[in-house]
């Protein structure tokens, strides 16, 4: 069963918030770099209050609950970025290293300023020291889903955020 931790409504106005302080530290244009496949409903909302972005989709993987470094990519973004400013959007910052791994990735691509988005930052130890600057949430340590998130693919699509009750 899936019970609400965040509502429409609550994610709706928290979207907008988050993309004004967005784009006062970060001028247009600029490149946004989504992760698959969790941070696309969270981007498609964000990205339609920007006025002069570039999208492009990243892939990474890690071996969760694995040692440290077990993280690949699996899709490139084709946006070129040297000399770009970049906004990173992610969907839950759990231990950190996918989205350490992604931004060091596109630093090494030459961008100019890389900044980073996640929709929920989960309450837990991390595995990195990189901190994102801009933050949706602060959830529990629950497992999280909906608005993009999943379970094995399932409940993508709830229009809220949900932790899984037995
Ligand atoms: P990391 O541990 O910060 O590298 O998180 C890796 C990825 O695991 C996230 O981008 C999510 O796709 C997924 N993930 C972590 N915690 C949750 C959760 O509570 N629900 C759904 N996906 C999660
Ligand atoms: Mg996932």
């Amino acid at each position: 069963m899936v019970e609400v931790l965040i509502a429409p409504q609550e994610i709706e106005r928290r979207v907008k918030e988050l993309a004004k302080e967005i784009e006062e530290a970060l001028p247009s244009p600029f490149v946004v770099i989504s992760l698959l496949k969790g941070a696309f409903i969270f981007t498609a909302d964000l990205v339609r209050n920007f006025r002069d972005v570039e999208l492009d989709f990243m892939k990474v993987e890690s071996y969760r609950g694995r040692e440290k470094g077990k993280t690949k990519m699996t899709l490139e973004p084709r946006v070129p970025l040297e000399g770009k400013r970049v906004l990173i959007v992610d969907d839950i910052f759990d231990t950190g290293e996918s989205l350490d791994f992604a931004f060091r990735w596109v630093k090494a691509k030459g961008a100019l300023d890389v900044k980073t988005c996640v929709l929920l930052d989960k309450e837990v130890e991390k595995r990195t020291s990189l901190k994102p600057d801009f933050v949706g949430f602060r959830v529990p340590d629950y497992f999280v889903v909906g608005y993009g998130l999943d379970l094995d693919e399932k409940f993508r699509q709830l229009p809220y955020i949900g932790y899984l009750k037995e």
